[in-house]
């Protein structure tokens, strides 16, 4: 089992359900306007984003690493009666088999060593001519995580509580605006920026701490 497998897995494992059940405002303003198609949601958690694509319309696979979010993911969209393709996997070894209208990352953090730019890159190579890549981060991490300190990583969705234990799992996380995203993305002269934003957010703590989140969004398309 991988660090990431095992980190995520019991992080999930603590409570019956981590994130809100609702999509990522960045990705349903983003999204709305684009012609429903293939997509790929990467480190997609308990599926809220995916079950959200496929009520539009879109044909969805959704990969994790930890099964546990998955299994949660797959249960819901059963309930819903939606045909999600979902995947149990780590991004850094898995590749996919067909290409993609859209690959979205939301929130792709994670506190153990990842290498978050090189996967987006690879994955991005799997995007149509015409298709689109989102990348939705944190800007900078929310104060109440234990890794705004660390300058690690933490939340996700509005009304999660941001809250990251495992202190061994630390690494050093970079967080990017949206420029710096963009730049270090570096996917060259084939991709235009459509959105290029930082984007701020209210949001409450585990103790119920109000704060506004800053969030990097970046919607580029394949020429
Ligand atoms: C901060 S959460 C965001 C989840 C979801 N996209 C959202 O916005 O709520 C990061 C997600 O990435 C997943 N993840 C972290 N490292 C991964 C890896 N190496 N391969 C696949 N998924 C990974 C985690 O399991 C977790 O579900």
């Amino acid at each position: 089992m991988s660090d990431a497998e095992g980190f995520w897995n019991e992080r999930y494992a603590e409570r019956e359900r981590i994130w809100s059940g609702h999509p990522n405002k960045a990705l349903v303003d983003t999204v709305s306007p684009l012609a429903p198609g293939r997509a790929l949601d990467l480190g997609c958690g308990e599926g809220a984003d995916s079950i959200w694509l496929a009520e539009q319309g879109w044909t969805v696979t959704g990969v994790d690493v930890a099964e546990t979010a998955v299994g949660r993911a797959r249960a819901e969209s059963e309930h819903r009666d939606l045909p999600i393709t979902w995947v149990a996997a780590d991004l850094t070894e898995w590749a996919p088999s067909e290409d993609y209208d859209l690959v979205s990352a939301c929130f792709l953090h994670s506190p153990v060593e990842f290498p978050r730019t090189e996967v987006l890159r690879r994955l991005a190579g799997s995007i149509v001519s015409g298709g689109h890549l989102l990348v939705v981060g944190h800007a900078e991490p929310p104060p109440w995580s234990r890794y705004a300190e660390a300058e690690a990583d933490s939340d996700g969705h509005d009304g999660h509580d941001g809250h990251e234990g495992h202190e061994g799992h630390r690494h050093e996380h970079v967080f990017l605006g949206p420029e710096q995203e963009l730049e270090t993305l570096d996917l060259g002269e084939d991709w235009e920026p459509l959105t290029v934003e930082l984007r701020e957010r209210p949001a409450t703590g585990p103790d119920g701490e109000q704060a506004i989140l800053r969030d990097s969004v970046v919607l580029l398309r394949r020429r």
